[in-house]
């Protein structure tokens, strides 16, 4: 605790006022890294339980090559955002939601995951030591990214003898080189994401380095993100490579049921818990793919990516496009889940946590 009083108090001043990283443009966050201060380790063997982790200088950490997650992918990934309101309080938005994914994830993937109490503890930690990374209010986020990995050396295809849990974090804009301007998706139709029994619905790193190949294929011919179909009907649409999709017809708001092949984003789930609240009805259920064809509106949903309408979509040689305006369904929920993580909604379901 002595430690991290020095940092918040060393992000201040002796004016007291708050003290930003040097040499920043916080007008121009993008989506690439930006190393910062420090981060959060702790290890733990294979029949152990994560106990008391530690902050240091943020660099390289030193693996055997035979580690579980280099030669098998035993691997997880989060992604939570921590906010700075204009009076300096900083908030994290439903933190306990990432936790409880990655325990979920660990099972899937033969892990020890750290609780619920750790893993937010972690991350809190994390974002008061890189406290002056944390872009100025509306300029962006600290994007923290806590990971679990097999780090214990092995040869032979089992569970990895020593586990990590790493939290470090770098400040963020928007995601795509878009900015804030509708997205080109392309749908796939040779490959998927994920199939049936596979580890689709975690957030395994073995989801991620499958879909680079039609993702670069994509960017190259000018699309902004892939959007995947389902492999066993080639029909259903599923998720985009880096959010969830949904889709608005009328007042009815559909995105695709999650049944182990989709991840379950906290985004997503947040969309679907406010979306009454502004007169919309909510569907999860198989969306065909035909259905984009008459929709009112597309949008894309993560914490990356926030809210982000399509602009068109291309499948099988066909372009569609949407109507855009600044009115549009979309752009009114991420200004009310932005509002409650800004703090100028009132927060009625206990979602944001002050650190
Ligand atoms: C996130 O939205 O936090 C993710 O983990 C997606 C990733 C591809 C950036």
């Amino acid at each position: 605790v002595r430690y991290l009083e020095t940092q918040a108090a060393s992000s201040r001043n002796s004016d007291g006022d708050e003290e930003y990283a040097d040499n920043i443009d916080w007008n121009n966050l993008g989506f690439g890294l930006l190393p910062t201060d420090y981060m959060y380790v702790i290890k733990c063997g294979r029949d152990d339980e994560f106990k008391q982790g530690q902050l240091s200088r943020y660099g390289n950490i030193e693996l055997s090559p035979s580690a579980g997650v280099l030669n098998y992918g035993q691997g997880l990934f989060e992604g939570t955002k921590a906010y700075r309101r204009e009076d300096e309080r900083l908030f994290l938005f439903r933190p306990q939601q990432n936790a409880i994914r990655m325990q979920i994830g660990a099972e899937r993937m033969c892990m020890p995951s750290p609780s619920t109490q750790l893993f937010v503890d972690a991350v809190k930690q994390t974002v008061l030591a890189n406290r002056r990374w944390i872009p100025p209010p509306g300029k962006g986020s600290l994007y923290v990214r806590p990971i679990l990995f097999g780090s214990g050396p092995i040869l032979g295809l089992a569970p990895a003898s020593e586990y990590t849990f790493l939290v470090f974090a770098s400040p963020v804009g928007n995601y795509f080189k878009e900015g804030t301007a509708p997205l080109n998706l392309y749908v796939e139709d040779e490959f998927h994401r994920s199939a049936r029994g596979g580890a689709g619905g975690v957030k395994s790193i073995t989801n991620y380095a499958p879909v680079l190949k039609s993702l670069s294929k994509a960017r190259n011919r000018g699309f902004s993100d892939v959007l995947y179909l389902d492999s066993v009907n080639k029909r259903y649409i599923e998720e985009v490579s880096s959010c969830n999709v949904f889709i608005l017809k009328g007042n009815v708001l559909s995105t695709p049921a999650t049944n182990g092949t989709i991840l379950k984003g906290i985004t997503r789930n947040s969309i679907i818990e406010i979306a009454p609240d502004l007169g919309y009805q909510v569907e999860e259920r198989p969306i065909p793919v035909e259905e984009l064809l008459d929709a009112d509106e597309v949008f894309c949903t993560g914490t990356a990516v926030g809210v982000a309408p399509a602009g068109s979509i291309t499948y099988k040689g066909n372009r569609i496009e949407y109507k855009m305006s600044n009115q549009l369904v979309c752009l009114q929920l991420y200004s009310r889940l932005m509002g409650i993580q800004r703090g100028s909604i009132q927060d009625e379901r206990g979602w944001i946590i002050e650190i």
